[in-house]
């Protein structure tokens, strides 16, 4: 089937809720996609940050057809042995003592578990959560979510959250109590134009949901993974939450939420308060076995840090030569480049150019490729990045 084809069915039979690019993927490799005609792509956009260790491993496609011969449905009522095995290879790489895991199938389902804990365990309603926050948008998830558009055509949402600015310290202090639940996080916003927080914040959150007796929750759904340099994007700032929450890359783009608790808080939760029929799916979790090994057997993480260091200098350095760029920012692989006019444009005319990448509003260009991704790639990716730039600068900015 061709682009045309295919485009007409996805249009007329799809629910109209997603932006869509012209352009139809069908095969990856790395972090190299390919579209029906065999045209190539870089592919800075990574699945929506789902592909970790890049497209297509081998690894993963072996581990996902063995368990497919073996056994592909298993509800988490009975024991399986690769849930088994995902869950000891998953907690070898969390934090310590957060020993207790809810698996799900989206990073939604991932907050909307965290949420329930921490107000059973803790026996409050309150959640604090930022402005520019994004958890996802099933309904629970949406509360915390900040952006207006996602908001407001289904209020009312759930009550009691309360949103301060993400960073500010004065507002931190002011609003989390002895009647706070939780404070939910992204230690790195995403969709909320790629925020890198001032370094003390964190701490700072940790010591006063400490004091005061409420649960941190990291949301590290798109942070997670390597995706930062680092394992988790909280292991910058040196502090473990209460509650972790994990999706998108965890099984190389099979869909999989994760939420990890010790066992206290998690313990708060009896028998079919919550569950889910696909959670902890034997194929998935086979998936994300492989996809933990292979990050681990090929240093991902550590080249997340490097080639994220030196795409973000490139970036830098290209900021000082055109005046269209204000910012760049961001840990590791996860890279926000913000402008000074709406990227559409450059995003659609990336696309033409063989460079897939992502928006985090209306004026950030965010880039989360594979971890895999190579120098020569990055260097790939700028050279058409400058041309497309330069172009919008004489356009937008003459003189
Ligand atoms: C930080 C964060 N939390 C939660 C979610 C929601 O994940 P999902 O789309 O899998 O429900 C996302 C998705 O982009 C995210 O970036």
């Amino acid at each position: 089937m061709r682009l045309r084809e295919i485009q007409s069915i996805e249009d007329t039979h799809m629910a109209k809720v997603y932006s869509r690019k012209p352009v139809a993927i069908v095969h990856g490799v790395g972090a190299i996609v390919y579209d029906d005609s065999g045209n190539e792509y870089i592919d800075c956009a990574g699945g929506y940050g789902t592909c970790i260790i890049g497209h297509s491993h081998p690894k993963v496609m072996e581990a996902i057809s063995y368990q497919a011969h073996q056994l592909i449905s298993c509800h988490a009522s009975t024991y399986n042995d690769a849930r088994a095995n995902f869950l000891q290879r998953l907690l070898s790489i969390t934090p310590n003592g957060l020993g207790r895991v809810y698996l799900g199938n989206s990073g939604a389902e991932a907050i909307e578990c965290s949420i329930k804990i921490a107000r059973k365990s803790t026996g409050r309603r309150n959640i604090v959560a930022m402005k520019g926050g994004f958890h996802g948008k099933t309904h629970g998830a949406l509360s915390a979510t900040w952006d207006g558009k996602y908001r407001k055509s289904f209020e009312p949402l759930v009550p009691d959250f309360n949103h301060i600015p993400y960073g500010d310290v004065e507002s931190a202090k002011a609003s989390i109590s002895r009647e706070t639940a939780a404070v939910l996080i992204e230690p790195i916003q995403g969709e909320g134009g790629v925020r890198v927080p001032p370094p003390d914040w964190l701490p700072l959150l940790r010591d006063l949901t400490r004091d005061t007796g409420a649960l941190l929750i990291a949301d590290e759904v798109q942070t997670g993974f390597g995706r930062t340099g680092k394992m988790f994007a909280c292991d910058h700032f040196r502090i473990t939450p209460d509650v972790l929450c994990l999706g998108k890359g965890v099984a190389s783009g099979l869909p999989i939420g994760i939420t990890l608790a010790r066992e206290e808080e998690m313990g708060s939760l009896s028998v079919g308060e919550h569950t889910s029929t696909f959670g902890g799916n034997p194929v998935v979790c086979a998936a994300g076995t492989a996809t933990i090994d292979v990050l681990l057997e090929e240093n991902l993480v550590e080249n997340a840090h490097e080639i994220g260091m030196y795409f973000k200098n490139s970036l830098t350095s290209l900021q000082k030569e055109l005046r269209i760029i204000r910012d760049v920012r961001g840990f590791g692989l996860m890279i926000g480049t913000e402008m000074r006019f709406d990227i559409l444009h450059i995003l659609q005319t990336g696309l033409q150019r063989g460079v897939l990448a992502l928006d985090a509003g209306r004026n950030v260009l965010r880039f989360l490729p594979p971890l895999c991704i190579q120098r020569r790639q990055v260097d790939s990716v700028m050279l058409v990045l400058q041309e497309i730039l330069e172009e919008e600068q004489l356009a937008k900015l003459p003189s």
